[in-house]
């Protein structure tokens, strides 16, 4: 028997769990996976968002969002200097992108919806042309067999809702509700897999906390109040999703890292925990009815000053399934004089593993650990890998893209997801970041994430290796 045999035999018999855990670990790496070893109704897609592709920032109505003022206004934030205004040009291109993902087998597209499209001013009067705009994308994929999945919020706040405070301001929930209502509305008869929000733990931290994002604060209390408000958000419009789409598969997603303490030192085993706690936890918790974490992460308490009479009810929101996002893991130590969270990362580059553009480190096992530990929560939906992915400095060559760096990565994260659920997990669904490169925040578009490679000059798409590589894999 080949070992490929041995492990569909061990797969099928749903016995790797008799296996140690290396020995099947190191089994699925250097076996070629198959699509049918994630079963056949197994979820597969790539995933962007609003802001990093769509371009056209002020066409047919949009209202301008806190990246677009953020990168036209605080031009130094960004290390290239760039902005999204014309981004991947997909505002004008979605129809041939989505043609390229059936070209591709990607049988599902997780996209956002840019709010300032739909609420030029956040609330109030609605731009049609921009609800027309996402009916054009919709449609175009139901034509071509790639289903939707669509990010309500993925970073990019109305402007206008900032100059009232943003997220930091109690009325962002009625705000949210507005917007998501009009969305559900609008399109919840053709779109059923809806995410309320794109990684909490990324945009309000990145915004409101260190500043190195749009709207680009550094502001304590409106951190704390941000927390607590968006928190109140993801079960505002989960209810309204759950309410205005018939047969809907309503989620939410979180970035999520596997945390490592330094070594085994009292002081560095806390602050693993309290990492967990912020990273991981801080969010998802209250959302799954358990409050805010604050045994772990004592700073805490300052959010639950901000929690009223009945929050506590809402904060809780049973999701249909529970987005996954992960890219590294981290390695952290004790540092009382970082405020808040009082701990700090381990450089990448001292770990010995490889590392991606991003200089995050490349480490497969923290994605099977991650789906263990959600996993164990009690009454936990089922999980869907909503982003997974890596930057590499692509090169077209020839007219190919030969990035073997990006392919192996993809094939030994997968590798530890299938890991996950053969242990019996319940992962139903693992989508890319991202179908092509775009514009990646803070660092412009430097890194390039994509299965398929843009030049930002021209706007020509060229399939890499690793895109080929997936599609071939989504045929079989
Ligand atoms: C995620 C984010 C994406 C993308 C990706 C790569 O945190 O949701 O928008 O930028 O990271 O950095």
């Amino acid at each position: 028997m080949t070992r490929e045999q041995y492990l569909r035999l061990i797969a099928a018999l749903g016995a790797g769990s008799l296996l140690p855990q290396n020995v099947l670990a190191e089994l699925l790496t250097v076996t070629e996976l198959r699509r049918s070893d994630f079963g056949t109704n197994f979820i597969w897609g790539t995933a962007t968002a609003a802001y990093q592709i769509e371009g056209g920032w002020n066409e047919d109505g949009k209202g301008e969002s806190i990246w677009d003022h953020f990168t036209h206004y605080k031009k130094q934030k960004i290390k290239t200097r760039e902005n999204g205004d014309v981004a991947c040009d997909f505002y004008h291109r979605y129809e041939s992108d989505i043609e390229l993902m059936r070209q591709m087998n990607i049988p599902a597209s997780r996209f956002s919806i840019a709010w300032s499209r739909i609420l030029p001013q956040g609330t109030g009067a609605v731009n049609q042309r921009g609800i027309d705009f996402y009916h054009r994308v919709i449609d175009k994929c139901l034509k071509e067999n790639v289903t939707p999945w669509v990010t309500c919020y993925h970073w990019d706040l109305p402007q206008a809702l900032e100059e009232k405070g943003g997220w930091s301001n109690r009325d962002s929930i009625k705000w949210f509700e507005e917007y998501v209502n009009i969305i559900s509305n609008a399109y919840g008869d053709k779109v059923k897999n809806w995410m309320v929000f794109n990684e909490p733990m990324a945009f309000v931290p990145l915004g409101y906390l260190i500043g190195v994002h749009a709207p680009g604060k550094v502001n304590f209390e409106k951190f704390y109040k941000a927390v607590h408000n968006v928190v109140m958000c993801h079960g505002a419009g989960g209810r309204v999703l759950r309410s205005n789409v018939k047969g809907g598969n309503i989620g939410t997603t979180f970035s999520c890292s596997h945390i490592d303490a330094k070594n085994d030192k009292p002081a560095n085993l806390k602050a693993a925990k309290r990492a967990d706690a912020f990273i991981n936890r801080l969010f998802f918790d209250p959302i799954m009815g358990l409050g805010y974490p604050t045994q772990d992460l004592p700073a805490c308490k300052q959010i639950e000053k901000h929690i009223q009479p009945g929050d506590e009810e809402k904060m809780k929101f049973d999701f249909d399934f529970i987005g996954l996002q992960n890219y590294s893991r981290m390695m952290v130590y004790n540092l009382g004089l970082i405020p808040i969270i009082h701990f700090a990362n381990v450089p990448a580059k001292k770990l010995g593993n490889d590392m991606t553009d991003m200089g995050w480190e490349v480490y497969p096992e923290g994605i099977y650990q991650l789906i263990k530990k959600y996993s164990a929560y009690k009454d936990v939906p089922p999980l869907v890998i909503t982003e997974n992915g890596a930057a590499f400095p692509d090169v077209v060559n020839n007219g190919e893209v030969n990035d073997t760096k990006r392919l192996q990565f993809i094939k030994d994260y997968l590798a530890q997801v299938l890991r996950a659920k053969n242990e019996g997990a319940d992962v139903r669904g693992y989508f890319i970041w991202s179908f092509m490169d775009n514009f990646e925040w803070a660092e412009g578009y430097r890194p390039r994430f994509g299965l398929v490679h843009n030049d930002f000059t021209t706007q020509k798409r060229t399939v890499k290796a690793s895109g080929k590589w997936f599609s071939e894999f989504l045929k079989a």
